[in-house]
């Protein structure tokens, strides 16, 4: 008799024994905004529920994530002063920098301490690096993205992440970090980081959209998956410990590609725009917030991120804890 194909059926003990995705709270890392000033949490209009912290109003959000099981976070600077040169990004009382201090003093170990390394939140003009007329230069940018990594591991920074696209910017951080005997702290790169009106809210949020122009010289067309490939491979080469494609919603082919392709651990950034639009959509009761965050968080795992940075890093380690997923 020709059997009928069937599915496995069962009941939720069953439906959880079999699940594909295994997912724990160590691999999510948080996105903090730290600014100048003192006793402010500001809320961030365009992304509810999400606010820059003074460096002494840090400590409390940084709890609250513990508690939550969070124990990565990845620091924004938003400083107070913007420049040509963006020299707030390296600067020793740098708002980062004092984060990262203060971060270590109350936490030691016990949390891990990312940084993005970038020019835009510190240049007047928003741009991702210096600028030669109304481009972005490439290589005198890749000496302040260096200064501005080391600066970082100097103030306690465990892992550094450029994320400005600049062409040999990894190499360069590499060996600007090994030549000041940091060879063992690693590099998380945004490899795969397309043009996105994803950022629109983050932008918002760090006073850094261009004042003129975008990004798309540095950043990548979404039509395009080779050149993805491409910049992931460059990273990797150049020295990566970990690559990232960003952002991570309308994404999940690339990192598909990206963690079939390579054999260090890739991340995946849900932005603030994804952030903003399940905000949005929960509040006029559109969707159900919850299982929005859930299947995102999971699509990004299945699709083969093993760490996932997300607004919503508390939301989902209560999910995990909740069994709901993981
Ligand atoms: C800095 C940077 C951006 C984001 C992370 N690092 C903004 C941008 O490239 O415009 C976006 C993060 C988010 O939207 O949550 N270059």
């Amino acid at each position: 008799m020709i059997q009928r194909p069937r599915r496995l059926r069962g009941n939720a003990v069953l439906r959880k024994m079999v699940r594909e995705t295994r997912v724990d709270k160590s691999s999510l890392v948080y996105p903090v905004f730290v600014r100048e000033g003192e006793h402010i949490r500001e809320e961030i209009s365009t992304m509810p529920g999400q606010y820059r912290y003074s460096v002494d109003s840090l400590p409390y959000k940084l709890e609250s994530l513990k508690k939550a099981g969070v124990d990565s976070v990845i620091f924004f600077g938003i400083p107070d002063k913007k420049d040509e040169e963006g020299s707030g990004a390296y600067a020793e009382d740098g708002i980062v920098q004092k984060a990262l201090r203060e971060a270590r003093k109350q936490f030691g170990t016990e949390l891990y301490l990312i940084t993005d390394v970038c020019m835009c939140e510190y240049t007047s003009h928003g741009h991702c690096g210096v600028l030669c007329g109304h481009e972005v230069d490439n290589d005198p940018t890749l000496r302040l993205l260096s200064k501005t990594a080391l600066s970082h591991v100097q103030a306690g920074a465990d892992m550094v992440a450029p994320s400005d696209m600049m062409d040999g910017r990894v190499l360069a951080i590499r060996n600007e970090l090994d030549a000041h005997g940091f060879a063992n702290t690693p590099i998380m790169s945004y490899a795969v980081k397309y043009a996105s009106g994803f950022y629109g809210p983050f932008r918002d949020a760090a006073g850094s959209a261009p004042s003129f122009g975008d990004r798309k010289s540095y950043q990548m067309d979404f039509h395009n998956r080779k050149e993805g490939i491409k910049e992931a491979l460059m990273d990797v080469e150049e020295g990566a410990d970990i690559v990232m494609v960003k952002p991570a919603l309308a994404y999940q082919d690339m990192i598909r590609e990206v963690a079939d392709l390579v054999e260090i651990p890739v991340a995946a950034y849900s932005v603030s725009g994804e952030y903003a639009m399940v905000k949005a959509g929960a509040k006029l009761g559109f969707i159900e917030e919850e299982r929005m965050i859930a299947e995102m968080a999971i699509g990004a795992y299945r699709a083969g991120a093993s760490v996932y940075l997300t607004y919503f890093a508390e939301e989902t380690a209560r999910l995990m804890d909740a069994g709901i997923i993981g």
